[in-house]
């Protein structure tokens, strides 16, 4: 059985290591803090449509592909999806008018975007705020619960809690870097930097008003805040910050997640503080991942910016074609050689 080593223990790199195994590969996982990176601190929002904007048209086809394969992957991990989509509300007038210039690439794309009246906002979201300024209803954004897959995906796989220094001593016929933010230190001159994002978890207090059914996403006053429903709770994320490697949540982060949250749903000053987190994007040039061959032993498959969940579906299948040999032609934004 040929042997294949994956150095990252996130959603990427255990979903390469979940759909190896299934191919015949004994796989070995190497990450010192396995499950605790990004993809543990993450929203677990799947949303090639509101994480898009003009002229990030490869990033919208490389994430509607991944999503096409979600439904399947959750469904052989046993992970319920949210499929309710999602709502996009803006506060201001500049808000609203980045709200029209999403709704209007959306359409052009010909993806599902509903322009709704405060009306219609209020009868499907009843415990937002009122008087936006605009907000869309984008039922094709979907989102899951991160940690849930993060424990799916790592039952049965072997994970060994060690610092990978050198991909040269590690005993494997092949080896997956798919180490996000922490992968320029393995692989010399990798175009991938950290991105900061600082993230709230909220329990709902008895007396408190419902979360929304919904993902909505706010622009409030030009910034940007996502909050995502849990069973009894509410995610609100993130900021996002070129601080460098720097994993310590800040007072003012924090305070903008909770005004912002607040703009958008005022019964969050209802609820309960279960946890603040900070975690590291792994940030590229062009936004757009790194997924290819490095070398003859040696694959990539990180650089996964803010789409970690979403892209870890395809990226997982493009990793089994590029070991087999035969690279996919839809990953091909993603070349790890496109910047040299
Ligand atoms: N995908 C959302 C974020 O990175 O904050």
């Amino acid at each position: 059985m040929p042997s294949l080593a994956v150095v990252g223990a996130g959603a990427v790199g255990l979903s390469v290591a979940w759909r190896a195994s299934r191919a015949g590969w004994s796989v070995t996982v190497h990450d010192p803090e396995p499950m605790r990176g990004a993809s543990w601190v993450a929203g677990g929002m799947l949303a090639p449509l509101t994480e898009g904007w003009p002229g990030q048209t490869d990033a919208l086809e490389l994430g509607l592909a991944s999503l096409a394969l979600w439904p399947e992957f959750a469904a052989r991990l046993g992970c319920p999806l949210m499929t309710r989509g999602t709502v996009v509300v803006g506060v201001d007038a500049a808000d609203a008018a980045e709200l029209d210039v999403l709704a209007g690439w959306l359409d052009g794309h010909g993806r599902e975007v509903a322009r709704l009246t405060r009306r219609e906002l209020r009868a499907a979201e009843p415990s937002l705020a009122q008087g936006f300024r605009a907000a869309l209803d984008v039922p094709g954004d979907w989102a899951v619960d991160n940690r849930a897959l993060l424990a799916a995906l790592s039952t049965g796989v072997s994970v060994v809690a060690e610092q990978v220094h050198d991909l040269g001593a590690l005993a494997a016929d092949q080896v997956v870097v798919c180490a996000g933010a922490a992968s320029g230190a393995l692989v010399p001159d990798l175009p991938v930097r950290p991105v900061k994002g600082e993230i709230l978890r909220l329990r709902v207090r008895p007396g408190a008003l419902p979360p929304p059914a919904r993902t909505v996403r706010g622009v409030v006053h030009g910034r940007h805040v996502y909050l995502v429903p849990r069973p009894g709770g509410l995610v609100v994320g993130a900021t996002t910050r070129e601080v460098g490697v720097d994993r310590e949540v800040t007072v003012g982060g924090v305070r903008d997640l909770v005004a912002d949250a607040e703009a958008v749903l005022p019964a969050v000053a209802e609820y309960g503080v279960v946890s603040v987190d900070a975690g590291l994007r792994p940030g590229t040039p062009d936004d757009l991942p790194l997924i290819g061959r490095l070398d003859d032993r040696t694959v990539l498959a990180t650089g996964h910016g803010r789409n970690g969940l979403l892209l870890a579906p395809l990226t997982a299948e493009a990793v089994l074609a590029e070991l087999a040999g035969t690279p996919r032609d839809d990953v091909a934004c993603a070349r790890p050689g496109r910047f040299t």
